[in-house]
């Protein structure tokens, strides 16, 4: 079938539950474009600790217009440019995971951050995934999915991604830290994360994301 428009497809749900490995292969196979919406959130938050910005909203949104960009790599993958330089290395780690998750919560990051994801729309489609992108960001997306998985097997599954970074982590720590932003991102007053309407679930605990994505493209017909 051909399509005029780019379609988009959303992924939502809570931190490493899957979403973002099933986004990459999905776009992959559809050729569509990425967006992880979570790199803009975290950022917001890795310039807000560098430049110790968060007092004044108003000074952090003009910074942030005149100096953060959102670009497209080789991959068709969206990554963040800030002052010119590709920040993405610094953006993974638990510090900035949990203070994303503070700053995401502020209506003028949320407002801001909007048009940005807006504009990464293109065709022939783009797959974006995040919290609040079904339900508020693309509300009339040509599909939803909404990715659950249990808070132990999340927290082992990061554990492992760190360990295998070759990073020290606990798993007492990770626990605790994924329950407060899940605590966060479901409870907080404007877009949490709720599954949008007219989304799959798919739970991921026992994730085989070959068989997931062959669920998804077969529900997913184009
Ligand atoms: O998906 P992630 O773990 O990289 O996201 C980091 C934080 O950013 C998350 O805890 C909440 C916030 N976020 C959000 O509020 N809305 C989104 N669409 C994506 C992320």
């Amino acid at each position: 079938m051909n399509h005029k428009s780019a379609r988009v497809i959303t992924i939502d749900g809570l931190a490493s539950s899957g979403k973002t490995s099933i986004s990459k292969k999905l776009s992959e196979k559809l050729g569509y474009y990425f967006l992880d919406s979570g790199i803009l959130y975290r950022s917001v938050a890795y310039i807000c600790l560098n430049e110790s910005l968060e007092e004044d909203v108003n000074v952090l949104i003009h910074k942030l217009e005149n100096n953060l960009e959102v670009i497209s790599n080789e991959n068709k993958h969206f990554t963040v440019k800030y002052l010119g330089k590709d920040i993405s290395r610094y953006l993974y780690n638990e510090e900035i995971g949990v203070h994303a998750s503070i700053v995401s919560q502020k209506p003028e990051i949320r407002k801001f951050l909007m048009n940005l994801q807006h504009n990464c729309v293109k065709k022939p489609g783009l797959v974006a995934n995040g919290r609040d992108m079904g339900t508020k960001v693309f509300p009339d997306a040509d599909f939803k999915l909404f990715i659950i998985a249990d808070l132990d097997i999340r927290a082992k599954r990061r554990l492992k991604q760190l360990t295998d970074a070759g990073k020290e982590a606990s798993l007492v720590k990770i626990t605790s830290q994924l329950a407060e932003r899940d605590k966060n991102d479901k409870n907080r007053k404007i877009s949490p994360l709720v599954a949008p309407d007219g989304s799959v679930e798919i739970d991921s605990s026992n994730l085989n994301i070959d068989r997931i994505l062959d669920k998804i493209l077969e529900l997913y017909k184009i």
